[in-house]
């Protein structure tokens, strides 16, 4: 079954073509345009100008897909959109391309959650994954471990009570002069703090942690909000300007105090889900899961609880439209189809535990 899957949740104007059937995940075009660039100026995505900039992207990059894909609309089976969670603006650039395009050429609309989509994209590496699972996405705007009873049927177990992971490690790189988005940047600074810890050189700095205790919840503000006012600190004492940079081992220190602190918060709560829950399969996802520090660290729960692990490559870690196409195979499989009064939604529907 081949489908043309749209994604314009947030920042990415993003298309693909995959062709799935029960033994075939294939990814036959992935085309993502990118606006970090855009929103780098202003330090995080402007919602106004990324919907704006979702209307410039989006024939170009459908066309892009369908061009790299080799088919034409004759020879689709369905078309895919993100219709929640996200920037209401800019999911109404892509639900409403979908419409046309799926009424036009006369091809079933499959509407599809962006958060079971990034946990779909481990699909396509493990052909042999299957539901129930227990999936943990982790991105820039959700940290949430879900407990997956069926490809669609998602149920969150515990979820972020204010900001997400990756918008944490976005400000805590933004505030020492990171360009944005800060995670990939972080990630190798705290490759080098690790290194720097193991040979004794420098010292964690203290700071709480993002797993709330009597609660399978997170919170990431007090552990963000500790790092801004540690850098805060170090420039008033050694009298450096607001914006001032701070020397590079400072940053590596921050940098692997956080990610240690936010790692091992998200680890201590899914281990003690892991561990209460009969669950034999763990996928992790979203943006934040390419970070290198999170994947080993889940690993490492993973294997000392037995249960087999998930992740999909780095390159389908980020937005894209093949992780939106492969969730939409098995909406379209247990029957979900929308018609052209689909509409958009900023905020999911999944039901919470
Ligand atoms: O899933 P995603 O592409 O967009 C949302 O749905 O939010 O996630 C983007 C987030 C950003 O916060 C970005 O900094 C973070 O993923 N990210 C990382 C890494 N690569 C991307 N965070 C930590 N380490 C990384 N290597
Ligand atoms: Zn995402």
């Amino acid at each position: 079954m081949r489908i043309l899957a749209i994604e314009s949740s947030c920042d990415e104007t993003a298309a693909a073509v995959v062709d799935m059937e029960p033994h075939r995940r294939k990814i036959l075009s992935n085309i993502v345009a990118s606006q970090v660039s855009t929103h780098a100026l202003y330090g995080g995505v402007v919602p106004e100008i990324a919907s704006r900039a979702h209307i410039e992207a989006i024939s170009m990059v459908v066309r892009q897909a369908q061009k790299e894909a080799g088919v034409s609309l004759s020879d689709l089976d369905a078309v895919a959109v993100t219709h929640t969670p996200g920037l209401i603006g800019c999911l109404l650039v892509g639900v409403s391309y979908a419409k046309s395009l799926a009424f036009s050429a006369g091809l079933p609309l499959i509407p599809v959650d962006h958060i079971k989509a990034h946990a779909a994209a481990a699909y396509f590496d493990h052909p042999d994954l299957e539901a129930p699972f227990t999936a943990l996405v982790v991105s820039g705007g959700h940290t949430s471990i879900y407990s997956v009873s069926a490809p669609s049927d998602f149920k969150e177990i515990g979820g972020t009570r204010d900001d997400a992971a990756g918008e944490a490690f976005d400000k805590v790189g933004r505030i020492m002069g990171l360009p944005y988005p800060g995670g990939a940047a972080m990630d190798a600074l705290a490759a080098e703090g690790y290194a720097l810890l193991e040979a004794g050189e420098i010292e964690n700095i203290t700071l709480p942690s993002p797993s709330l205790r009597d609660s399978l919840d997170f919170s990431f503000s007090g552990l963000k909000t500790a790092c801004v006012n540690y850098i805060h600190n170090y420039r008033q004492i050694n009298g450096l300007d607001a914006k001032a940079p701070i020397p590079h081992g400072e940053k590596v220190r921050v940098a692997v105090s956080f990610t240690d602190a936010a790692v091992g918060g998200i680890c201590k709560t899914l281990d003690h889900i892991l561990a209460s829950r009969d669950t034999k399969r763990l996928v992790l996802a979203g943006g934040v899961a390419a970070n290198s520090h999170l994947r080993s660290a889940v690993s490492n729960v993973a294997e000392s609880r037995g249960v087999s692990l998930y992740m999909p490559p780095l390159k389908l870690c980020g937005d894209n439209g093949a992780m939106v196409g492969a969730q939409a195979y098995f909406e379209y499989t247990a029957g979900v189809r929308a018609g052209t009064s689909l509409n958009a939604f900023a905020s999911g529907e999944i039901a919470v535990i």
